[in-house]
């Protein structure tokens, strides 16, 4: 598979007179963890949603050089791009199964529908064992991955992830940033905000530190773990 790459040239989100992003210049890559970290109110959300078109934007989201910041939601997720939000976003009085199902509500082919789903089972195991239980009474690791397992219906070349481990056990989140791994060697290209920097910068390929809307430091997972501002501020 030839790379893939999202460039994000001077991103601007703005609600009402306040902006909460500032101007970003960053880029994500398939086969590749790159992670967002900073503080609450930095502007993570924002720009994970401006870049699925949920929120509108200024400047140029550009996938291998085209831009897309004028294609709807619809559309950006047939250019094979998708955001797993922040809570989730699950359907909780729908079973496994029927949440699933709604991940490929663009898709018409039913066999490759169910071959996705069998995709997500091999992921996710314990989503096989529950998948006629109700969404809203899986346990909170559970309905991570399905919506994780949702998101990934698609067959994204890019995923986004909101603080996917808010709320987790540890043990669970370790499993959950396995399968990232898992993931990005299949090709997948992750954008992952995390306030759980530690484990975070410990899977990214590359990382950048958001504050206030804008991008304060960046380099590989590696570097920003190693780096004394980060230590103090997100680490400690
Ligand atoms: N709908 C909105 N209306 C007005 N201001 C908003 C709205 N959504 C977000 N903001 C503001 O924009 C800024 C960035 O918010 P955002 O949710 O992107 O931050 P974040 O980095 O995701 O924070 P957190 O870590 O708490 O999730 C904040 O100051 C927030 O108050
Ligand atoms: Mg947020």
């Amino acid at each position: 598979m030839s790379k893939s790459e999202i460039t994000i040239k001077n991103l601007q989100v703005s609600y009402g007179n306040i902006k909460a992003v500032k101007g970003l210049n960053f880029s994500f890559k398939s086969g590749e963890i790159t992670t967002l970290i900073g503080s609450n109110g930095a502007g993570k959300t924002s720009t994970l949603k401006a870049v699925m078109g949920l929120l509108p934007s200024t400047g140029e989201i550009l996938l291998n050089q085209k831009n897309i910041n004028t294609l709807r939601v619809s559309d950006r997720l047939k250019q094979k791009i998708t955001l797993c939000p922040e809570g989730r976003g699950i359907f909780p009085n729908l079973t496994v199964l029927d949440n699933l199902m709604i991940g490929a509500y663009q898709n018409s082919n039913k066999k490759e529908i169910l071959n996705l789903i069998e995709q997500q089972f091999v992921l996710f195991p314990k989503l096989a064992e529950r998948k006629s239980q109700m969404a809203g009474t899986l346990s909170g690791g559970e309905q991570q991955m399905l919506a994780i397992g949702r998101a990934l219906m698609i067959k994204p070349d890019f995923l986004m992830l909101d603080e996917p481990s808010l709320g987790l056990a540890p043990v669970i989140i370790e499993q959950i940033f396995d399968k990232f791994l898992q993931l990005k060697k299949q090709g997948l290209g992750l954008l992952l905000v995390e306030q759980n920097a530690i484990l975070a910068l410990e899977i990214s390929d590359r990382a950048y530190v958001l504050e206030t809307g804008e991008i304060k430091l960046s380099g590989t997972g590696q570097e920003l773990l190693n780096d004394s501002r980060v230590q103090e501020a997100y680490l400690s």
